[in-house]
């Protein structure tokens, strides 16, 4: 299927919220449907354009992957009961973890959480409620990135042939596909959504996973974790596209309490860009830098080295993995 892009110079995002309306009503008829939100921006308006839909006939879910960022569940699910949108907590960090051991490859991580994801967790969603139908994401970007063999965006199914009504069960929906970034924050503030939602920075499907270079373990994460609410506390205010905090597999030789220790290294990234298509690091001055590396190597245990990334894209992608 050929997908068109809607620029956002050509969106009308009112008529455009009224037509996918339309269309999610009449795909799922009197049926049951589901969706994951992350909150992040896409699904976020993809959960709002659903409820609109289907009220009560839209059942979405907060996959607990074991992956987000300090807080994140609450967060989100509270902030959606505040706009009238109830959303269930699915408990599925051990399923994550156990796909996610012993594996160091990038594709195959990503590939172990597609799995996971759609399969295990959104497949027993689905035969739990007896939906036929699955809400998601899915944006322009994320299909071109696929479909161009940069990265296997892990939301990508039809595009990379997969027929998910035959192997997992149900038929997926994708309202916002046509987009790219700057056009779903248009329809996210059109719907109603708080600007803490629309601008809000992107963060990768596979979550802190795509921050974690090497083995995914649970305390791995909680190293990357710790590291990102300090990068995201010091650099909110620099109005960049996207800041993260990568840990890396090799250790590195510090020195602590005048005793060696073979700590762990972290690498930051801030980056300038309009769709995370190219990207340039953000010159950040001296005064930040050194900020985040005292922070970073005083909060976060086992840190002893901290870099900042002066890569562009490409070479380099916003992601590690
Ligand atoms: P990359 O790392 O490919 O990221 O330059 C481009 C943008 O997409 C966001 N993003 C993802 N990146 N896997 C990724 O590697 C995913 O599944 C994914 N989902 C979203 C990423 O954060 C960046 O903004």
């Amino acid at each position: 299927m050929e997908i068109k892009e809607i620029k956002i110079e050509d969106l009308r995002p009112e008529e455009f919220i009224k037509q996918k309306i339309k269309e999610i009503s009449s795909v799922v008829g009197d049926g049951l449907a589901v969706n994951a939100l992350s909150g992040g921006v896409d699904s976020s308006a993809v959960t709002m354009l659903g409820h609109k839909a289907l009220g009560e006939r839209l059942k979405t879910y907060f996959i607990e992957n074991g992956l987000m960022r300090e807080g994140e569940p609450q967060k989100i699910v509270s902030l959606f009961k505040e706009l009238g949108v109830p959303v269930e907590i699915v408990d599925a960090k051990k399923e994550f973890f156990n796909a996610l051991k012993g594996i160091t490859d990038p594709e195959e991580k990503r590939e172990a959480i597609t799995q996971t994801f759609y399969k295990d967790v959104f497949g027993r969603l689905v035969k739990e409620s007896g939906a036929k139908y699955l809400l998601q994401g899915t944006n322009y970007t994320d299909v071109e990135e696929t479909v161009a063999g940069v990265k296997r965006q892990h939301n990508i199914l039809e595009q990379v042939g997969i027929d998910t009504q035959k192997q997992y069960g149900y038929k997926v929906i994708e309202p916002i596909i046509q987009l790219r970034k700057s056009a779903v924050r248009e329809i996210a503030k059109a719907l109603g959504l708080p600007e803490e939602i629309y601008k809000r920075p992107p963060f990768p499907g596979p979550a802190l996973s795509a921050r974690v270079i090497g083995e995914v373990t649970p305390e791995r994460v909680e190293t990357v974790r710790k590291a990102t609410k300090i990068v995201e506390e010091e650099l909110s205010g620099t109005g960049a596209f996207q800041y993260l905090a990568i840990l890396h597999q090799d250790r590195v030789t510090g020195v602590r309490g005048g005793r060696r220790d073979f700590g762990l290294q972290i690498e930051v990234r801030c980056w300038e860009s309009k769709d995370a298509l190219v990207g340039t690091p953000t010159k950040l001055s001296y005064d930040i830098l050194d900020k985040l590396a005292a922070r970073m190597t005083q909060e976060v245990p086992g840190v002893v080295s901290v870099t900042y990334n002066i890569t562009r894209k490409p070479p380099s992608t916003i992601e590690a993995v």
